[in-house]
């Protein structure tokens, strides 16, 4: 059994938790949540989005969210899905942006209104843009194992964005299970397959929980060698543009797994067991 001293958690709950909620949660709520979470010891939080208001509203206020998140000196991670939001996050002094491109092109069509190629071809000069302003570039590739529309996700289409990431150079490479569809086996296989392809490279793990199967899903992920994953207080969360997932693996629950296996995450379970009650009360869901 392979089992890391450390594990980085990458707490996702203020934007993946949130941006599929169908009503209005107001500012001062998500700030809440967002002070709560830093207390709890986060090292990173994924807390706005600079996508269009009208694709996803409850993201609309991510130049508040991060002013407020600077405010409190908290590191933190924002997502620019094109040359746009990039401006809008170098405007609004994020450290860390995440770009977001699917394996499957009908998704990624359907996510940000651009196939694959496409997006992968704007990445080019927002990389560029975004490193020579010392900005961290996370790069999600969504849809690592399935879509909801094309179904199974082959590994060639996974290793065509992988490849075009690194070779632009992103900072970590964040491997999306966007509907919740892996199992155990095809995350270790998949993952051990990157890995060896990319020694050199830093993968995280993204599991949606829609199966119940994500925490079996982060231990295959150990196992094939990932020590950073992203997770959602309360479990809350979804994608609009992927039918039926639910929400992340949850962060209370992965902690508690991590901590009774000796691994290291920083975080107390039962501070944020404390936590997850509140983030669940804002989630109609
Ligand atoms: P578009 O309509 O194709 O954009 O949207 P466009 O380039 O054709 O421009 C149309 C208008 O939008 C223009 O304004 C642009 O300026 C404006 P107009 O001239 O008509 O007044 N515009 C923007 N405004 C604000 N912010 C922007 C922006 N870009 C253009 N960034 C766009 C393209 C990407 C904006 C749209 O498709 C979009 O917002 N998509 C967001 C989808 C989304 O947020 N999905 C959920 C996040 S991904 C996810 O959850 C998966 C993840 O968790 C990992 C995993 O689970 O696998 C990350
Ligand atoms: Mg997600």
């Amino acid at each position: 059994m392979f089992l890391p001293n450390e594990i980085e958690i990458i707490e996702v709950g203020p934007r993946d938790g949130l941006q599929n909620e169908p009503s209005a949660i107001p500012l001062e709520k998500k700030k809440e949540l967002i002070t709560q979470l830093a207390k709890a010891g986060f090292s990173r939080m994924e807390t706005a989005s600079f996508v269009h208001p009208r694709w996803v509203p409850q993201m609309a206020d991510s130049e508040e969210i991060t002013q407020f998140c600077n405010e409190l000196g908290i590191t933190y991670i924002a997502l620019t899905p094109n040359f746009k939001a990039l401006e809008r996050a170098i405007a609004a002094n994020v450290p860390q942006i995440a770009v977001f491109v699917g394996a499957s092109s009908t998704f990624n069509l359907k996510n940000i209104n651009k196939t694959t190629a496409e997006s992968l071809i704007e990445c080019e000069p927002m990389f560029d843009k975004a490193k020579k302003r010392g900005m961290f570039i996370r790069a999600y590739i969504s849809m690592v194992f399935n879509c909801p529309f094309q179904g199974e996700v082959s590994f060639e289409e996974v290793n065509t964005v992988c490849q075009r990431f690194i070779e632009l150079g992103a900072d970590e490479i964040d491997l999306g299970d966007t509907n919740g569809k892996a199992d155990p086996k095809i995350v270790y296989e998949r993952i051990s397959r990157l890995r060896d392809l990319y020694p050199e490279t830093t993968f995280v793990g993204h599991f949606h929980d829609t199966e119940k199967l994500a925490l079996a899903n982060v231990y295959a992920a150990m196992q094939a060698g990932i020590s950073k994953f992203d997770s959602s207080i309360g479990g809350l969360g979804g994608c609009p543009y992927s039918p039926g997932a639910t929400g992340n693996v949850a962060t209370e629950e992965l902690v508690n797994m991590l901590t009774r296996m000796g691994c290291q995450t920083g975080l107390d379970y039962n501070e944020l067991i404390k936590i997850s009650p509140f983030a669940k009360s804002l989630s109609s869901r």
